[in-house]
């Protein structure tokens, strides 16, 4: 849309100003919307156009613009021209405003506004790395985090035209397999590990860990247990893969609670022989240094410094959770040759990443620098009416039954056909919101209260503006929804919700924009309208994460 206008406006200007409409496109842009009406949609920058010119006696950039100005004429697109600082301003003429917009917005349904052109480029290979929560241990709220601005930051790039590959890379490996090996025959029940994995794997791992530090047998046991599985005895990783896959199924049923999806779900685990590659190549590479301790580390300094080094291996020869990052950094460029992959974790593994990309480099994988950790603030305090957050489902069952609650207080809300469901998905829209509304890096203090606010900008009220839009289609849709009458959307308020296309602006017009009782073709235009706010509302939700309800 922007783009069309933006071409009328050049083709007119290069007839006066005799230069190619291309050079004078990008001089042309969209005027920020303000709250205030009657602003202009569209400015040229007149120095932009001047820039080349080497008349160094050129008179002032105002009277420039002015000049400019009036060798212009309103046509059928533009139907008023200004002067700003430096600029001259074009105002899109209003009828022809609406009926594109509206147009494209229900002619392109999710795909609006993604055709610009400010997103051309090719479509990349872009791996994103999110949620990685450890199996046995605790889903904390780092975790949640994780999972929440991963999948929007995935949703952004598949919208965009990439071609991107979750992955849920778990942490599967490692000592706590030990003592979950060793703990499961102590106090481990076969039906309640089928029945519930992660909350009895979870149950036998706070108890091992407890009795081991009181019994040293345990702990000797849990190491053995762990050396078996290092070296591939196929009892022990029996036992470890039926950990792994009981949990691995149960996390895809919660995530798709959530409506997230990986398609890998990987692990440290797969990278332990691959370690040992890693580690070699380091070493043919002069790159890996013995300690005094007998562990290895690599000299990220370059010089020496022993203060930036990075541990890769332990005494005993086996692999820590960098030498697995490298491995499968390795790995993923094998095999998926991406363009871009990103890594989301909290801002405490900064360093880590930074170790990691730094190391790739210094083994001469120059894609090192398509590695990009994005860090968050960490979130304190999250807790549900049981106590602390173990598990994810925990946060959805909360979620949902406060939002049950808090459904069955309004008296407005009408008879659902599954409230549980609908709870869940407006409940889960306002805890994303609330988590996307300060600033990525900042910590924050976690409350309830915060996430069920229903006023302002609120996952609450997001959910409620797009019920209300998606009833009004369904009340009024049939035989309003063939043609409209540009002509009947030219109140400034039906203008402004087009140029703005925000909720809070939909939720007031609703109530001043009737279509009840409004002639047919008003009516029509203007279900036509929220239609079109509705859609754009549900992609950005989509986007987010969020699961748009027609009903709450
Ligand atoms: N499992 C790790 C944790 O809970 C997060 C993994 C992050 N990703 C990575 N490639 N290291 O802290």
């Amino acid at each position: 849309m922007a783009c069309g206008f933006r071409r009328s406006i050049a083709c007119q200007l290069s007839r006066v100003l005799d230069l190619p409409p291309e050079n004078l496109i990008k001089s042309i842009s969209a005027v920020p919307i303000s709250r205030k009406e009657g602003v202009a949609d569209f400015q040229l920058s007149v120095d932009s156009i001047l820039e080349n010119n080497n008349d160094h006696s050129r008179p002032d950039i105002q009277v420039q613009a002015m000049r400019l100005a009036e060798k212009l004429k309103c046509d059928t697109v533009v139907s008023e021209i200004s002067t700003g600082q430096g600029t001259v301003n074009f105002k899109i003429n209003r009828e022809l405003l609406t009926k594109t917009v509206l147009q494209q917005v229900i002619n392109d349904g999710s795909k609006y506004g993604l055709k610009s052109e400010l997103f051309s480029g090719l479509p990349q290979k872009v791996v994103v790395e999110f949620s990685s929560p450890n199996v046995a241990k605790k889903f904390h709220v780092g975790h949640l985090r994780s999972t929440i601005i991963g999948n929007f930051i995935a949703n952004l790039k598949e919208a965009l035209g990439h071609q991107v590959t979750r992955i849920n890379y778990l942490g599967d490996w490692g000592m706590q397999f030990g003592l979950l090996g060793t703990g499961f025959q102590l106090f481990g029940y076969e039906e309640k590990l089928q029945s519930n994995p992660l909350q009895h794997l979870f149950e036998v791992y706070v108890q091992v860990n407890k009795e081991a530090t009181d019994d040293k047998n345990i702990a000797k046991s849990a190491h053995e247990f762990f050396q078996r599985l290092e070296l591939g005895d196929t009892q022990a990783l029996a036992l470890w893969q039926k950990f792994r896959d009981l949990s691995v199924g149960e996390y895809v049923r919660i995530y798709k609670r959530l409506g997230v999806h990986f398609d890998e779900y990987s692990g440290e685990s797969f990278y332990r022989e691959k370690s040992q590659e890693v580690l070699k190549l380091l070493d043919s590479k002069g790159l890996l240094q013995k300690t005094v301790k007998g562990t290895a580390v690599v000299d990220l300094s370059g010089n020496g410094d022993p203060s930036s080094v990075c541990t890769v291996m332990r005494s005993d020869g086996t692999s820590l959770y960098a030498t697995r990052d490298l491995a499968a950094a390795i790995d993923r460029m094998d095999k998926y040759n991406f363009d871009t992959m990103i890594y989301v974790t909290d801002k405490g593994q900064k360093k880590h990443f930074q170790q990691v990309f730094q190391m790739l480099q210094i083994m001469g994988y120059d894609w090192a620098e398509r590695c990009q950790h994005v860090p968050f603030g960490v979130v304190q305090g999250m807790k549900t009416r049981r106590g602390n957050v173990t598990f994810l489902e925990d946060v959805l069952n909360e979620i949902q039954s406060r939002m049950l609650q808090n459904m069955a207080s309004v008296k407005t809300t009408r008879e659902l056909e599954n409230p549980q469901e609908t709870a869940e998905r407006v409940g889960l829209a306002a805890l994303i919101i609330q988590d996307f509304k300060g600033l990525l890096l900042s910590d924050y203090q976690f409350s309830w209260d915060r996430v069920f606010q229903s006023r302002g900008d609120t996952g609450v009220f997001l959910q409620y503006t797009h019920a209300r839009l998606h009833s009004l289609e369904e009340t009024f849709g049939c035989g309003y929804l063939n043609d409209f009458n540009t002509a009947c959307l030219q109140e400034p308020q039906s203008v402004s919700i087009l140029q703005h296309l925000l909720s809070h602006l939909a939720a007031m017009a609703h109530k001043t924009l009737l279509i009840k009782d409004s002639p047919p073709e008003v009516a029509g235009a203007r279900l036509h309208l929220f239609r079109a706010v509705r859609s754009v509302l549900a992609n950005g939700m989509k986007l987010l994460g969020i699961t748009p309800v027609c009903r709450m």
